[in-house]
């Protein structure tokens, strides 16, 4: 496989540039050079400019220029690869028919009162093998690429026992070594309540605490912790205590937080100091300011929003408030059954008032910086992988423009071409 690479002639190349999550105003800031090239070597972008100088630089260098695959990006936009930093990738069967029961009038939390929801799926991946889930990733992540997503966090919580949630992680590491999409695990043991743990959710955190913890911990099968902190669920105080203990074990700290009611999960992401909160439609303007005091990305899911007919997150509010947005899918069998990129944007600039430009920041640079990796990815900058997205429009502006259909054409992971849309619809053609 070449992992040398040269994309030029770009009618946009939106590097996005920057090492760190970009808030509130600075989220404007795209950093486009017109008629741009990236040059990609080994795998890192190595140079980014307009075309002339990149090539002069090129060949200046008294490199051997055949060892570089060139793409001509003329009349198309050119961005960093999207990063999809919030998702339950790794599931065992469908909700379809809670999805009918949902249209019908049945909330999200009294499907998952009623033991289905979660539970249900909970229930089918304890009885799918580790080799099913893995087909059924592959296939996941194949879509996910071809909406241009380069790296992706999946979270267990499918499990809500010792061996499934293990098992799960394992699915995503033999994920990450079986496709070029690149994925970012973290731990969900505290997803649900079971049944038997009902009343006795802190005896469950103490379970997952001693259990379950060190071991994904100590395996390196996971880098984040996350919680599902909802009434009903867990608790401000039981979260507390989950997350601050798995820091001392190395997992760094997500939530979801303030999904269905408000709760305060805005509020002691900040106090903790966690990398992202997540969803946060019912966050209160303290707990928001807070988290943008604090650093703490806010990942928006205006799919999951959409999908539960509910009120859309304030991320307007948060941009004007001097945070960080990051936009993420939520994809799940239950609440958002969507792994749609182009869906996400939409909805994001029609229901969340966001610009293209603050769109486009909070799937590259800021989703990378909610998962800890704003160093690596997320932009086209020297020294980072060469993960690079190529659109068939000229315009960074076609992707929420183009409403529920994706611009993107091609797609390159660290230098290497690996999804093609005008050759794989050719293949279709025969
Ligand atoms: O982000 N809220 C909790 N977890 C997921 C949904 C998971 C599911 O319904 O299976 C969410 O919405
Ligand atoms: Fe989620």
């Amino acid at each position: 496989m070449r992992r040398n690479l040269i994309v030029k002639n770009a009618a946009e190349l939106v590097t996005c540039s920057g090492f760190a999550a970009k808030k509130g105003r600075a989220m404007s800031e795209l950093g486009i050079i017109a008629d741009g090239a990236v040059v990609i070597e080994d795998g890192r972008i190595s140079c980014v400019g307009p075309t002339t100088e990149v090539l002069t630089q090129l060949k200046a260098s008294g490199k051997d220029v055949s060892i570089f695959e060139a793409i001509d990006a003329t009349g198309r936009a050119v961005l960093p690869g999207f990063v999809d930093s919030h998702t339950h990738l790794v599931f065992g069967g469908f909700r379809a028919e809670e999805h009918v029961w949902r249209l019908k009038g049945d909330s999200y939390m009294d499907i998952l009162r009623r033991g289905g929801g979660i539970l249900s799926t909970v229930r089918a991946t304890r009885g799918a093998s580790q080799a099913e889930l893995t087909a059924a990733g592959l296939k996941r992540l194949d879509s996910m690429l071809s909406f241009g997503v380069t790296t992706v966090e999946g979270k267990s919580g499918y499990g809500l026992d010792r061996t499934t949630e293990i098992k799960q992680l394992e699915v995503m590491a033999e994920l990450n070594r079986r496709h070029p999409l690149e994925v970012v695990p973290t731990f969900m043991g505290a997803h649900a309540v079971l049944p038997e743990y009902k009343g006795r959710e802190d005896d469950y955190i103490d379970f997952m605490l001693a259990e379950v913890v060190p071991e994904v911990a100590a395996r390196g099968l996971a880098e984040f912790c996350d919680v599902f902190c909802e009434r009903n669920v867990f608790s401000v105080a039981q979260s507390r205590r989950l997350l601050t203990q798995a820091m001392e074990s190395g997992l760094k700290p997500k939530l979801h937080a303030d999904e269905i009611v408000r709760l305060g999960g805005a509020e002691l992401a900040a106090e903790i100091g966690a990398v992202s909160a997540d969803h946060l439609l019912h966050a209160s303007d303290e707990g928001l300011q807070a988290m943008a005091a604090a650093g703490v990305v806010a990942t928006l899911l205006p799919a999951t929003a959409f999908s539960l007919r509910e009120p859309y997150a304030r991320g307007r509010f948060v941009i004007d408030a001097g945070g960080a947005v990051a936009l993420a899918t939520d994809f799940n069998p239950g609440s958002c059954f969507s792994e749609s990129i182009p869906l996400v944007a939409a909805l994001a600039a029609l229901y969340m008032n966001l610009t293209p430009e603050e769109i486009v920041t909070a799937l590259t640079i800021n989703a990378a910086a909610a998962l800890g990796r704003a160093q690596a990815i997320g932009s086209l900058d020297p020294g980072k992988q060469g993960d690079v997205v190529i659109l068939e429009n000229p315009s960074y502006r076609f992707i929420p423009y183009h409403l529920g259909v994706s611009t993107v054409e091609k797609v390159i992971k660290r230098g290497t071409l690996v999804f093609d849309k005008l050759n794989r619809d050719k293949n279709l053609a025969g």
